[in-house]
């Protein structure tokens, strides 16, 4: 006797597409809406898990990854955010190596396959979900639902709020979690198919369903909770246990009380599900104001949340109808599941909402979606109409995704985006002013960091950076107000005491200059810059050894500083240790030797040693690497003029003055030249 559940392909006015059609669709689809973004640049995250990104180098040797966070940092260091996703850092290690440096095309194009497969893959999860069951004497077995799949896997594919995760490139985490989250559910429903013989149980691919429920585990965190949900399928469709009972043995009534606090939260990740129209790369730091009283009307949106998911977790338990009963369960098992994670019920984490983690989520929504398209179909008398509508909203989604990530291509884009959607958000304003300023653009970066600062006046990075280009402006006791405020805050913020000492510094004011310095390199051990700040402080002063000193640790930190090698050869000059500086010098080309700034010093120390045949090839090398010099030009010329080269010299006078009338000593020495040239002449002629 074969029974048959309702299937929601009965009531669905819908395509129906073969298999091999619908994929092709929802490949082409999900294609479309992200293709613009295979261009953009690193953006926002990308920059601190790629580009400063160790692991991705050859030189870190691949064991390591496993004991690394998703930064490159050691997972037991004190700074790591210890997000363990070594394989999602591999596959970043495998972009880098075949494109041969960080051309972040490659990393697209990846992102937007694995998105485009996801999406087709969804067409048989769906099926399966929403699929009824078919009872006979030979067991159940799915009664698959083309229709429905399709619809369901195409809202998927097009949902804008997945832009973070396509086109950021670190949101390939998420992608790859989802990819092998749905294999591992996939790999547990084949274990459990029902072939001629009736129900069978296959151990191996139980197996294959924990090693890729494992491996989505290894490319992001949140892949665990693939455990819970193939349970909740498990006792649903395989032992058909009642929810309800359990719940209600599992649960006490106070601990849903203490999440009430994090529910407001929580309806706003539901809206951006339902209207993905807002969207931003951060919505932390004030970018949600909390909510502070009963009478704040946005209570309402927490209850809104409520009352519909407890109408749905209803029917969902309660329903006389089995299938309607699983439909709801699954829908809501997917859609709550994965983002238990981020739900700060079992452990806090670091955010409040973000895109990204939705990702999974949004496969319970698009389940609960078709189902509610199916009651209607079933009930309205003018199908037509309902599926344009759906049809509309699949169209107005694909323009939202390509628009959406074409605001990803670029970080200017992205973070002024933001500044509509998150106007208190102190770190919208940081960004957007960082990225103004790393583009040069300081007067307009000082506005946003203002910003930021006033959004959120304990904002120690705004502070640093703002009071760093103030000082850049000689706007000094600002700067020095705004870097001792940063320090007080927080006392161990290396870069703001250095800023602070170079601010302090320029005042004169250079015991508390060396203090900061000192402090700055106490809080951070390699700090090569500081060190070269300090030397200038010492030569300021005149204690040269302690300079010399200063600078030495520099290039001992970090042996392409050229600044600090060019003081050294200077100062050693300037106090007529010729010897030294040479030997400095020739040992610092020996670590650099395309810097032409140190050819030119070095040539300058070899001139007055009378060493003339070797400082004409340095100066002659340098010019060749920076043509457009004017001092290296007149050095040169002072050189052929002592060396008695008189013809040379005045060439290269004559052309350092054409590059800069202005410069100091050059004039006088040209017209000696002259001078001596004329007096030549007469003796010649008479
Ligand atoms: C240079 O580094 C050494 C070793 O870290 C340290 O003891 C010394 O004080 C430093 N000197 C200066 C002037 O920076």
């Amino acid at each position: 006797m074969a029974q048959t559940e309702p299937n929601l392909d009965h009531d669905i006015s819908w395509f129906l597409l073969p298999s091999y059609w619908a994929k092709m669709v929802v490949a082409l689809i999900s294609f479309l809406c992200f293709a613009n973004s295979y261009d953009g640049d690193f953006v926002f995250d990308d920059s601190e898990a790629i580009i400063n990104n160790k692991d991705l180098r050859a030189e870190t040797p691949l064991g390591d990854l496993w004991y690394h966070d998703f930064w490159g940092s050691k997972l037991s260091s004190n700074t790591s955010h210890k997000s363990y996703r070594p394989l999602t850092v591999l596959t970043f290690r495998i972009n880098y190596l075949l494109a041969g440096g960080f051309y972040p095309v490659g990393f697209h194009v990846i992102n937007i396959i694995l998105h485009c497969t996801i999406s087709v893959l969804m067409i048989d999860v769906f099926s399966i979900l929403l699929g009824g069951l078919q009872f006979s004497n030979k067991g159940r077995r799915l009664n698959l639902a083309p229709k429905s799949s399709l619809l369901a896997a195409l809202l998927f594919a097009v949902h804008p709020v997945h832009t973070e995760c396509v086109a950021g490139i670190v949101g390939r985490a998420d992608l790859l979690c989802a990819l092998f989250f749905l294999l591992s559910f996939l790999g547990y429903c084949k274990a459990f198919r029902e072939n001629k013989e009736g129900h069978t149980f296959s151990i191996l691919w139980v197996l294959v369903s924990v090693i890729l429920g494992a491996i989505a585990m290894l490319c992001k965190e949140q892949g665990i909770t693939i455990l819970g949900l193939n349970a909740v399928f498990d006792a649903l469709v395989i032992n058909k246990i009642n929810l309800l009972e359990l719940i209600q043995k599992l649960l006490h009534k106070d601990k849903l009380l203490e999440a009430i606090n994090y529910n407001y939260y929580y309806s706003l990740n539901a809206w951006l599900l339902l209207c993905p129209w807002w969207l931003c790369f951060d919505w932390s730091m004030g970018c949600i104001p909390l909510i502070k009283s009963v009478s704040d009307w946005r209570i309402i949106a927490l209850a809104a949340l409520w009352f519909c998911l407890i109408g749905l977790i209803c029917q969902a338990l309660c329903s006389e109808d089995s299938h309607k009963r699983r439909i709801l369960t699954l829908g809501l098992g997917f859609l709550i599941i994965p983002f238990l994670p981020a739900s700060n019920l079992f452990f806090r984490v670091g955010f409040v909402i973000a895109e990204r983690v939705i990702y999974l989520p949004s496969i319970g929504y698009c389940i609960l979606f078709t189902y509610g398209f199916s009651l209607l179909s079933k009930q309205a008398k003018k199908k037509k109409i309902l599926a344009v509508a759906v049809l509309g909203i699949l169209l107005i989604n694909v323009m939202r995704c390509t628009f959406r990530s074409s605001q990803w291509r670029s970080e200017e884009q992205l973070f002024r985006s933001a500044l509509s959607v998150c106007p208190l958000n102190a770190k919208v304003h940081y960004n957007v002013g960082k990225n103004l300023a790393d583009k040069g653009n300081q007067s307009a970066a000082i506005k946003y960091y203002r910003e930021a600062v006033r959004l959120n006046p304990k904002y120690v990075h705004a502070m640093n950076n703002l009071g760093n280009i103030l000082k850049e402006r000689n706007e000094l006791h600002e700067a020095e107000e705004l870097l001792s405020l940063a320090v007080q805050i927080q006392p161990d913020f290396a870069a703001a005491w250095m800023n602070l000492g170079i601010v302090q510094n320029s005042l004169r004011r250079f015991e508390e200059a060396e203090q900061s310095y000192w402090t700055a390199i106490k809080h951070r051990k390699k700090y090569p810059d500081c060190y070269y700040n300090l030397g200038r402080l010492y030569a300021d002063l005149n204690r040269h050894i302690d300079a010399l000193n200063a600078w030495r640790n520099a290039t001992v930190l970090k042996p392409e500083h050229s600044l600090a090698w060019n003081n050294m050869i200077i100062l050693l000059d300037n106090t007529g240790n010729l010897a030294q500086a040479e030997a400095v010098g020739r040992e610092a080309l020996e670590l650099i030797p395309n810097d032409h700034s140190l050819m030119f010093s070095l040539a300058n120390v070899l001139g007055k040693s009378q060493k003339y045949k070797e400082s004409e090839a340095l100066f002659l090398k340098a010019i060749k690497a920076n043509p457009n010099a004017a001092s290296y030009h007149g050095n040169l010329a002072v050189l052929y003029h002592r060396w008695g080269n008189l013809d040379l010299a005045k060439k290269h006078y004559e052309v350092s003055l054409k590059l800069d009338p202005m410069a100091p000593g050059t004039k006088e020495n040209y017209n000696l030249l002259r001078r001596k040239l004329e007096q030549l002449q007469k003796k010649g002629g008479a």
